[in-house]
């Protein structure tokens, strides 16, 4: 495998590793950089924390669930690289020592890239920035306030033009190995993958990386996805918002948050900084996750999935997509290509529930959309993730309420309904008997937040 990519201030060119060594794998074993730390190995608790840029510019990503060919063509700044080249510590690093962020060190050059990513972006909600870094120690507080800290203080000379010497598209390899390749486009995928039908896709790895990591699963045939440029990106239009699959759920939020804010702030609480940055909308959809947040809420939107095989492409409601738990409508060698929202009046709400508030994954996750006319409810589009082997819509609670008033009584009636709409399991996220209570609570909630009270806990005050 041939790859190219810069470290720190070198450039490192690369032959004959696995495709799927994992960045912090190559870091501490090949490169002897150890100040990048392995906690989870899966994604949760940042002590891997790495900043890699592209022409897009510089993100954290968990370097635990990062193969190597997703950084190609990219440069990977590590904790080694943040001091400046005389030594001077970055001012994320000298206000950890000065408000006492560390005692035994293990989550600390973590945390320290992820303020120092934080600060070259001029991102100050450090809560939300720092979410995907975990501390066993010292306690969140002296670490915020370092993190406050560094408000305002110069980036240093020598990390304000990291996208200056990205090695340029030519000097990137297209083909890693005989079954590894890196399409530039879509149409290049699409050739590739027909011929190759039973080869796996890697979009961002925040699933597949676990498959190698926790799993021990050999990919076979690969594709990474990251090079086609046409599969990322949003695009607004007169009637619709179109998300390519390669969208990451951190430009999601961006992108949805001026329509339909509650479905970002649901986003927020999507994994971590770390995880979002790397996530696609597409391999949220893909992997068919009974559990996954993205599809309750698209599916809410009423949002269609763009598929293609070959030069084939199909157009399907997205809630179609999911047949049954594990399986989906895609053909061998069809991929995702986009998923489309219409553009609507924003009646939708998210409401997450997980045992932690931050960093993780739903226990149940309902979206709601109820369209009035006047007083009277003419659409219900109840959305549900972890109530069934499938994300589902509440067709018999919806069924309750159209042609009926916008009150409590008509509420009701859909909760009792929505009963014969899921048979939930009992796991560990939660039991059976407490999904569809909160299923069912869900809609007393929209119908309070609709009639203007407040019913986010973190706001509620008597
Ligand atoms: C720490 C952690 C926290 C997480 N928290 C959340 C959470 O809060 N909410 C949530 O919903 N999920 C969460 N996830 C799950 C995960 O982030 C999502 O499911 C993610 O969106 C998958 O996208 P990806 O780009 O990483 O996909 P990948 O891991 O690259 O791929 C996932 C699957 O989709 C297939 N695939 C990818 N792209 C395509 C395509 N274009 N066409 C066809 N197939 C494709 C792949 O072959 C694979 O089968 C979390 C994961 C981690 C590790
Ligand atoms: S080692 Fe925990 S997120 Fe990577
Ligand atoms: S200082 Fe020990 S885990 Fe954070």
């Amino acid at each position: 495998m041939d790859i190219t990519f810069l470290l720190n201030e070198e450039v490192v060119s690369l032959t004959g590793v696995s495709p799927t060594t994992t960045l912090l794998d190559w870091l501490r074993e090949a490169r002897g950089l150890t100040g990048t730390k392995e906690g989870c190995n899966e994604g949760d608790c940042g002590a891997c924390t790495v900043m890699i840029t592209d022409e897009g510019g510089s993100r954290a990503l968990n370097g635990c669930i990062l193969f190597l060919p997703q950084i190609n063509g990219k440069r990977v700044t590590t904790i080694e690289g943040l001091a400046a080249p005389d030594g001077a510590m970055h001012p994320a690093q000298e206000a950890m020592v000065e408000h006492h962020g560390s005692q035994c060190g293990f989550c600390t050059p973590g945390f320290v890239v992820s303020m120092a990513t934080a600060h070259l972006n001029g991102a100050r909600d450090h809560d939300v920035q720092l979410a995907g870094n975990l501390c066993r120690c010292t306690g969140y507080a002296p670490i915020i306030r370092a993190a406050e800290a560094t408000e305002g203080t110069p980036v240093p000379e020598h990390l304000r033009d990291l996208r200056g010497g990205l090695p340029q598209a030519e000097e990137v390899a297209d083909a890693l190995a005989a079954n590894v390749v890196q399409p530039s486009s879509a149409d290049e995928l699409a050739m590739w993958f027909e011929a190759h039908q039973e080869a796996t896709l890697v979009a961002g790895a925040t699933d597949v990386g676990l498959w190698v990591t926790k799993q021990f699963r050999d990919l076979g045939d690969v594709a990474f996805l990251g090079r086609c440029a046409d599969l990322r990106g949003v695009e607004d239009g007169a009637d619709t918002i179109r998300f390519g699959a390669m969208t990451t759920m951190t430009d999601v939020e961006a992108a949805i948050a001026p329509y339909h804010p509650s479905f970002a702030a649901m986003i927020r609480r999507y994994g971590s900084v770390q995880v979002r940055n790397a996530a696609t909308i597409g391999g949220n959809i893909a992997n068919g996750s009974p559990i996954g947040d993205g599809p309750p809420a698209l599916i809410a939107l009423g949002a269609r999935l763009h598929l293609r095989k070959g030069d084939a492409r199909r157009e399907i409601a997205l809630e179609d997509f999911f047949l049954d738990y594990g399986k989906q409508d895609r053909a061998p060698g069809e991929f995702v290509e986009a998923v489309s929202v219409p553009k609507q009046d924003d009646t939708l709400r998210c409401y997450k529930l997980s045992k932690r508030f931050d960093q993780d994954i739903s226990a149940v996750c309902g979206c709601l959309s109820i369209i009035r006319e006047g007083d009277t409810i003419t659409e219900a589009r109840l959305a549900y993730g972890g109530m069934a082997g499938i994300p589902k819509r509440a067709a018999a609670a919806e069924a309750a309420m159209i042609g009926q008033p916008f009150s409590e009584g008509t509420i009701r009636a859909a909760m009792a309904a929505m009963a014969d709409d899921f048979a939930p399991l009992s796991d560990m996220r939660a039991s059976a008997g407490y999904r569809l209570e909160t299923a069912q609570n869900m809609l007393l909630r929209y119908l309070h937040e609709m009639q203007g009270h407040q019913t986010n806990v973190q706001e509620v005050s008597l």
